[in-house]
């Protein structure tokens, strides 16, 4: 980044004292929104298109900005591009080399725009292109969490209320609960998209311009679905970016928790799951350990997610319309954001993937312990409820039938048995409307089975629940 002196700004006709030199580091932009060269460049080619389409430019200076433009995006990708600090952003860079490089048709291309629409213009084009990113690997992690699904529909897993066992479900029921989160994730991404995808440029400062421009005509171009109706509101207006951190906190909190669910389930105590060594690291000191890095660390950054989106309300709520130069500061908080979410998403859908091995077989980088967390869902009289409701059916009142089998379990308590292991006769102390047919009740698998209906954790509902989540994708 260079800093000389010389660099002449766009602006300095009124001023007769230089910037002092820490007020133009201070104020200067360009270290982080030179990431937005490309959408920069778009932006002003259509620009220019439409200057000259209404007349206000010669088709011979469009040409020669378009040309300019694109050999200019050709030095920013090769590494030979000047950034200047003393011009501030990423568009007066721009701007000032196509001067440099075409003379007086580059100084005519800043009629009728300010940096003020030009700024909300790139953010919004930069900012639909990583939807469209982050859209698909989304799309990727809930497709590997439908696979694992699939192949654990069988799997039986305690399900949990308060972190107590409560009932037995199947392991792939509960990753199509995550799948669920995530599907509605999707969806608002797809809806935040909608709002993203509307084009402040012509509304120049901020109350438009003189010229006879043609809006349409650019937002065409740049395939925006509409114009932002309002030139005070085009320029000054976040809430755009706002609705995607609301999104991507959202997206974090989920990924949050199905994080805690890993590192729990990786435990020593828990011992659900095993996560590949590939996802994990080791201790300096503790030579036995194997740490769940990749979870925790997601888990960790929804605290940068959550506090760029209250960066970002804090910078918007004391803004008088229209344009303040405070806006400058959204563009951190909200590339940390669009970073940090592609991350997290890359790396959980690796994590749900496999790593192909050289005979072509899958190796899943999280493998489930079956037993495991079968032995665990037989260890918390997790099927008390189905011997209540099996008491129901044979013509006990709800209430009664919950006294029944809590005796039953205390029983089971002090005796070290399940339900499921008592004799019959051990479990008629309590109820003589017990017959020989309750153990078709009390094992695992029909209990599970029993819980057949949409959304239940039948098998045979979590394999066609995971057919109807496949179509939505
Ligand atoms: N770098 C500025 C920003 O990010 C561009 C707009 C500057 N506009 C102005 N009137 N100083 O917001």
């Amino acid at each position: 980044m260079s800093n000389e002196k010389t660099v002449e700004k766009p602006w300095t006709g009124r001023f007769t004292e230089p910037t002092d030199a820490f007020v133009e580091a201070f104020g200067a932009s360009v270290g982080f929104d030179q990431r937005m060269y490309r959408q920069d460049i778009q932006g002003s080619i259509a620009h220019a298109k439409m200057l000259a389409h209404v007349g206000v430019l010669t088709a011979a200076e469009r040409d020669a900005i378009v040309t300019g433009l694109t050999q200019i995006q050709g030095e920013i990708e090769r590494g030979e591009f000047q950034w200047s600090i003393a011009l501030e952003d990423v568009h007066m860079n721009i701007e000032k080399r196509l001067t440099d490089r075409i003379g007086i048709a580059g100084k005519k291309l800043h009629t009728g725009r300010s940096r003020n629409d030009q700024v909300a213009t790139d953010v919004r084009l930069y900012l639909r292109d990583e939807i469209d990113v982050i859209a698909k690997e989304l799309k990727r992690l809930q497709a590997n969490i439908l696979d694992h699904a699939e192949r654990e529909a069988d799997t039986i897993m305690p399900g949990f209320t308060h972190l107590q066992t409560a009932q037995p479900i199947t392991f792939g029921h509960h990753l199509l609960a995550w799948n669920e989160m995530l599907q509605r994730d999707s969806e608002r991404l797809a809806d935040c998209r909608k709002r993203v995808n509307w084009m402040p440029l012509g509304s120049a400062a901020l109350a438009g311009t003189t010229y006879p421009i043609d809006r349409e005509f650019t937002a065409r171009e740049l395939g925006f679905d509409g114009v932002c109706r309002n030139s005070l509101d085009g320029v000054s207006d976040r809430d755009f970016a706002i609705e995607f951190m609301s999104w991507a906190s959202i997206l974090l909190m989920h990924l949050s928790r199905f994080s805690e669910e890993l590192i729990l389930w990786a435990s020593a105590q828990f011992r659900f799951v095993e996560i590949s060594d590939a996802f994990c690291t080791g201790s300096s000191i503790m030579p036995q350990k194997k740490n769940p890095d990749v979870p925790e660390l997601v888990r960790g950054k929804s605290g940068r997610v959550f506090g760029a989106l209250i960066s970002m309300l804090t910078i918007m709520k004391g803004q008088p319309l229209a344009y303040n130069k405070d806006n400058q500061e959204d563009k951190e908080p909200l590339f940390d954001t669009i970073d940090t979410v592609k991350g997290c998403l890359r790396v959980y859908a690796d994590m749900l993937g496999y790593a192909a091995q050289p005979d072509g077989a899958k190796k899943y980088h999280i493998v489930p312990r079956k037993e495991v967390m079968r032995e665990a869902a037989l260890r918390g009289f997790s099927t008390a409820t189905d011997l209540a409701d099996y008491l129901v059916r044979n013509g006990v009142a709800f209430r009664d039938a919950h006294e029944i089998v809590g005796k039953s379990v205390a029983y089971g308590v002090k005796t070290g048995k399940d339900l499921s292991e008592m004799t019959l006769a051990e479990l008629q102390q309590f109820s003589d409307a017990i017959k020989d047919d309750v153990f078709n009740y009390l094992t695992l698998e029909g209990s599970v089975a029993a819980r057949n209906h949409i959304g239940g954790t039948a098998p045979e509902r979590v394999r066609e629940a995971v057919l109807s989540a496949r179509q939505r994708l």
